[in-house]
């Protein structure tokens, strides 16, 4: 009976012994790596990222990582920049394609944007072999230097289609026609269409002066701060290539919206507030994103805007008495930069970045202080 219990209770033992622990067969560390390219200068960077995106485990100012913990197993990235970046990353001795579906990349999941200036990739890798094991210690972020001239405008694109940023919904836009131009987000303010400019005043003599006895105006405060804060607008349905080719989507798979000016409350009157932009502008949609088999993707449109500061105030109307002053606290106008200034198209690849033909949202950030016409 003893014996019996003792037998059983080694069982387990036993058959753990014959069968080395899968779990530590396969074991695997998830890790971001994320590769960034200026195609005007060339400059690139790769960075690997713990999976809660907030200490950076490795980093390189080239399209190859073999320092450190990964000097045994390289990482580089070999893609297509005329391809919208498509292409391979290849760890040690896996070779996987960038693509977001792991059954046909090899394993990994990635997603993408291309723009004209930049090329942005970020994957979800689980590492394995000796590099889950390894000591990846945090790097201090201050001491990276930067491996780019200037901004990596991408950046700010992809973590907010990550889901940091809300969208103003599809249902919120209209589809830009010659007769029909219709504001463009949530935030568009339509103004009432009161003159004041004084005709009135003519015309009814002095009991204007006791109905209407001021002129509203909106100024603009100071220099009006400016700043770039784009709008990004999605112009295509999300497409899907076959699997055993590639496609593209042109001006006939997406569409134009106007992107009209919107404002933190309602102004007296839209003013450019002397910046080189306009009340209202078509996104346009002449690009082409081209996508490998599988790939699923959309183009999208950075709208360039400025905004500015502004006030709404008020003053006497002429011959009804002197004084002014200031009916509101400060707030900003966003308005579309004329000429398209600062606008790009670009195209996103990934089930986790694409969203729904029409949403946009407003970039609200202080990276660009500068008006219309740049730094
Ligand atoms: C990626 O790998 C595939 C398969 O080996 C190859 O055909 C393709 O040319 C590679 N792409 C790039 C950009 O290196
Ligand atoms: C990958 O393939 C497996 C097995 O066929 C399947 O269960 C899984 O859903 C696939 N994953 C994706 C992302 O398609
Ligand atoms: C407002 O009145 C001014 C002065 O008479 C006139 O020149 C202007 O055309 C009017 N504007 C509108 C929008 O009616």
């Amino acid at each position: 009976m003893r014996l019996h219990q003792a037998l059983l209770a080694l069982l387990p033992v036993v058959i753990t012994l014959a069968a080395p622990s899968p779990a530590l067969e396969r074991q695997t560390r998830d890790v971001y790596i994320v590769h960034q390219v200026n195609r005007l200068t060339s400059d690139t960077a790769i960075e690997i990222w713990n999976q809660d995106g907030t200490e950076i485990l490795g980093y390189s100012c080239s399209a190859e990582l073999s320092s450190g913990a990964f000097q045994d197993s390289p990482i580089t990235f070999d893609i297509d920049a005329n391809r919208d970046g498509a292409g391979n990353l290849t760890i040690g001795a896996h070779t996987y394609a960038i693509h977001d579906d792991v059954n046909l990349s090899g394993g990994i999941s990635c997603g993408r944007i291309s723009s004209p200036g930049e090329i942005m990739i970020k994957c979800l890798v689980p590492l394995s072999g000796d590099l889950a094991s390894a000591e990846l210690a945090p790097l201090n972020k201050r001491d990276l230097a930067s491996c780019f001239q200037k901004s990596f405008d991408l950046l700010q694109v992809m973590s907010s289609l990550e889901g940091g940023t809300e969208m103003t919904a599809a249902s919120e836009l209209q589809e830009f026609t010659a007769e029909h131009e219709v504001e463009l987000g949530q935030d568009a303010i339509d103004i009432e269409g009161h003159n004041h400019t004084g005709t009135l005043a003519q015309r009814q003599g002095t009991r204007l002066c006791e109905t209407s006895p001021r002129i509203h105006f909106t100024e603009r405060v100071g220099n009006g701060n400016p700043h770039q804060n784009p709008r990004h607008v999605q112009l295509s349905e999300p497409m899907e290539c076959p699997p055993n080719n590639g496609c593209e989507i042109g001006h006939s798979n997406a569409r134009s919206y106007s992107v009209g000016w919107s404002a933190g409350i309602s102004p007296f009157g839209w003013i450019s507030g002397g910046f080189a932009v306009q009340e209202t502008i078509e996104t346009g949609n002449t690009h082409t994103c081209y996508g490998s088999p599988r790939d699923f993707f959309a183009i999208w449109k950075c709208q360039g805007q400025t905004a500015y500061t502004v006030r709404n105030a008020w003053r006497a109307r002429p011959g009804c008495g002197t004084g002014s002053g200031i009916s509101s606290s400060n707030f900003v106008i966003w308005s579309p930069n004329e000429q398209n200034r600062q606008g790009f198209y670009y195209c996103v690849y990934g089930r986790n970045y694409v969203r729904a033909i029409g949403d946009n949202w407003l970039d609200t950030t202080d990276a660009y202080p500068w008006g219309p016409l740049g730094p």
